[in-house]
């Protein structure tokens, strides 16, 4: 019999589909699948688009769609960022998605990275070296994630308006906001942020609040002065007709998926009793569906046999200065019951 894996590694999520995606996929009409939507003709990118355009009060033609937000962040870096003569420039965080700086290295940017720092059991963003860092490297593209992988942390509204105004206008701006869900409900500030600041690209996903990973739906709203990387990501041909009706039926659940997410909240209080109090270890607030725990480094090994044993996958960092860590992402209570009884085994020996 093949052994049941538990997928704890790449913040997926455990809690199965919401029962609005099988309405969707019972009452879709496969004839659809032989024919491009038609939308485009509309002056409209997809149904999906228009949805998003409704509920965040956007105009549609500001707001970009891809395969996750993976997509449209290579996207994005490899727009602004490739090009002959002189080499870019992109600053990502510290500790932050490995991703951010392999796709820039892709198209040969330069990757610098700003610091966060440790406040108790917090990561913090350092404003201060932040603003320092823009001045002085004046890059091309700055890229903020909040809340942040692996560290947990986010940013306020007040906090993005601030580290924004001490941007060049001449800079692009990505903040991925893949987990953002799970911080905060109130999406009121994009509109401003984008009137604002133009230059501004905000990705967000159908993958992790929404708990659609295989769905590969993401999208993303922007500045006006970025409406060339709009025509540049635009598909005339239109989307996958039966992801933007599935994308709109999650966005109209969205007190299921809180209160699933309120359960998560729950469980990370229980991580951080249960597991604050052994020695040598530390759970870091979180504001997303995983939680980084600190722990001995000499009990490593251990750690990845007794999980692998028990078949559960747990991201272990290896990362500079963050190489002492896990992240587990968040799975269904007895999941993490289970993570929390295996690590407490393998201390207790
Ligand atoms: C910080 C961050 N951004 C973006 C993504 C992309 O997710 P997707 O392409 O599934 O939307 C991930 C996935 O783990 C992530 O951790």
């Amino acid at each position: 019999m093949e052994k049941k894996i538990t997928y704890l590694d790449r913040n997926e999520y455990n809690y199965g589909p919401c029962p609005a995606i099988e309405e969707v996929i019972k009452n879709f009409n496969p004839n659809n699948l032989c024919f491009y939507s038609r939308t485009y003709d509309e002056g409209k990118k997809s149904i999906f688009s228009a949805y998003l355009s409704d509920i965040y009060n956007i105009p549609e033609n500001q707001v970009i769609l891809g395969y996750g937000g993976e997509d449209i962040l290579k996207q994005a870096v490899h727009y602004f960022l490739s090009g002959k003569g002189k080499q870019k420039t992109l600053l990502i965080p510290k500790f932050s998605w490995w991703y951010y700086k392999s796709i820039a290295d892709e198209v040969e940017g330069r990757s610098i990275f700003y610091p966060l720092y440790e406040d108790g059991d917090t990561f913090k963003y350092d404003f201060e070296i932040m603003k320092k860092m823009f001045h002085q490297e004046n890059p091309d593209m700055v890229l903020i994630a909040s809340p942040n992988n692996p560290t947990g942390n986010s940013l306020t509204s007040e906090e993005l308006y601030d580290i924004l105004s001490s941007i060049s206008p001449s800079t692009v701006v990505v903040i991925d906001e893949a987990y953002a869900s799970f911080a905060n409900q109130d999406t009121s500030y994009i509109k401003p942020l984008l009137e604002k600041f133009p230059n501004l690209l905000i990705i967000r996903t159908l993958s992790k609040f929404y708990g659609l990973p295989g769905l590969r739906l993401g999208f993303a709203f922007m500045g006006t002065a970025l409406t060339k990387f709009l025509n540049y990501s635009t598909r005339y041909l239109g989307y996958n007709r039966l992801s933007e009706e599935i994308g709109i039926a999650v966005l109209k659940s969205t007190d299921y998926y809180q209160q699933v997410a309120n359960q998560m909240g729950e469980d990370r209080k229980m991580y951080m009793k249960e597991l604050n109090n052994l020695p040598g270890f530390k759970v870091y607030q979180s504001q997303a569906n995983f939680i980084l725990v600190k722990y001995p480094i000499e009990l490593k090994k251990a750690f990845q046999e007794a999980f692998e044993q028990k078949g559960y996958l747990i991201k272990f960092m290896n990362e500079p200065d963050i190489n002492t860590h896990m992240r587990i992402t968040l799975g269904r209570h007895e999941q993490n019951v289970e993570v929390i009884n295996t690590i407490k085994e393998v201390v207790s020996r």
